[in-house]
This record gives C-alpha cells, sequence and structure tokens, in this order.
C-alpha cells in the first residue's frame, strides 16, 4: 500500500472522544519506549508525525491519525513504565482497557516487543488479556536493527517457544526497524488486505 497522506487528527484520554467514525483502524500498542511512536512515523515515512523521545513515558494519550482519508492509526501511551506514579498508571490502564473494549472499528492491535529482550510477563499477560476478550491482534517484533541476525532468530525462535506455551499456534508476527525501514511491506500489506475485507463486507 502506498501512503499518500497521513494527518494527526485528536489525541484524548476518553474512549467516547475518540473520531465518531466506522473508519477500520489499527492500534499499536505496548511497553514505553518499545517504538510505538517511531513505528507509527516508519509506516507513514513522516519524520514525526507521532512524538518519540529515548525517554520512556511520552505518548500520554489515545491519538488518532487518519492515512489515506481511509482508516486510522491510533499511538497509545506504554503500560510498564516504572517511573509514572501509580495514579497515572492507573489512570492509563483505564483508558487503554476502555480503548480495546469499546472500539469495536478497532480490526487488530499490534502488541510491539522490542526483540532485543527474553519474553516479559507483562506483554505475555497483556496478550492473554486480548484473547479472554477476543481482541485480534499481531505482534510485532520491533528495534531488529538493534541485534545480529543470528541473536534476532534466536531471540524470535524464544518468544514463539513461550507463546506456545499458552496458546495452540503464534499469532502472525513480523519483525521491524523503523530506523531501517524493515517490515514495512509487510505491515502496510497486512492492515491493506484487512481493509479490502472490511470494504468488501
Ligand atoms: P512511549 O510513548 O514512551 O510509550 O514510547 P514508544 O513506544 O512510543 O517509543 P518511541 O517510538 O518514542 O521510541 C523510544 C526510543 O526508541 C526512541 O529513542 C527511538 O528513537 C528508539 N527506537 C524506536 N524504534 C527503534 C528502532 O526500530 N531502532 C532503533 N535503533 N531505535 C528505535
Ligand atoms: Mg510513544
Amino acid at each position: 500500500m502506498i501512503i499518500k497522506s497521513s494527518e494527526f487528527v485528536v489525541s484524548n484520554s476518553d474512549v467516547a472522544k475518540c473520531p465518531d467514525s466506522k473508519l477500520p483502524e489499527y492500534a499499536f500498542i505496548g511497553r514505553s519506549n518499545v517504538g510505538k511512536s517511531s513505528l507509527i512515523n516508519m509506516i507513514t515515512g513522516r519524520k514525526s508525525l507521532a512524538k518519540t523521545s529515548g525517554r520512556p513515558g511520552k505518548t500520554q494519550l489515545i491519538n488518532h491519525f487518519l492515512i489515506n482519508k481511509d482508516w486510522h492509526l491510533v499511538d497509545l501511551p506504554g503500560y510498564g513504565y516504572a517511573r509514572v506514579s501509580k495514579s497515572i498508571k492507573n489512570t492509563f490502564q483505564k483508558f487503554i482497557t476502555a480503548y480495546f473494549e469499546h472500539r469495536a472499528q478497532m480490526l487488530c492491535a499490534f502488541v510491539l516487543i522490542d526483540s532485543r529482550h527474553e519474553p516479559q510477563p507483562i506483554d505475555l499477560e497483556f496478550m492473554e488479556w486480548l484473547g479472554e476478550h477476543g481482541i485480534p491482534f499481531c505482534v510485532i517484533f520491533t528495534k531488529a536493527d538493534k541485534l545480529k541476525p543470528n541473536a534476532l532468530t534466536r531471540n524470535i525462535e524464544g518468544y514463539k517457544n513461550k507463546m506456545l506455551e499458552t496458546w495452540l499456534e503464534m499469532p502472525e508476527y513480523f519483525i521491524t526497524s523503523s530506523t531501517s525501514n524493515l517490515g514495512k511491506d509487510e505491515v502496510l500489506g497486512f492492515i491493506e488486505n484487512i481493509n479490502n475485507q472490511f470494504i468488501g463486507n
């Protein structure tokens, strides 16, 4: 899919105030600093459409971006950021879960996982929560450029094995790098496919 236009629409902390549209949408979710906002910029080919930072906790709201005037990409705050206060964490948690529970046009969540790290309980638990709520999701392994090819393959295989302890099969997954554009065509192709099915219905 070619990205012809991408524009920021609105930020908010209330799912009820998200854009009142039936356009298909896709959300990027994962731990703080995993690279959600960077991936939105990489996918759209825009340097700073979504705000990024080396310090975790940058994105604090639900941010809608309109792509090609016919679908939304959604940048969410990270979960599991230890340095925000408990009450802020609870507020985040509440509107993130409300977003996933109520946003019927959210056709697929992309759960971002840092390809350098061992499987983390918080990510595994979040995916289980999505599964229990019947929310479709894929996995995106980020920051692939930070690993040598062998280490990357080993980590992804390790992750798959861990997932297979609880899941019947590994969900669809992508390997990306926001610095090299790795995975861009695959993620966009996947979204295009779902958009086409959505229009066909
Ligand atoms: P929060 O909004 O705080 O939850 O973080 P986020 O998940 O949106 O992460 P963000 O995109 O702000 O990136 C965090 C840091 O990781 C920044 O310093 C990025 O430049 C860096 N980063 C993100 N993706 C990549 C990548 O693919 N490769 C490399 N080398 N660095 C990356
Ligand atoms: Mg962010």
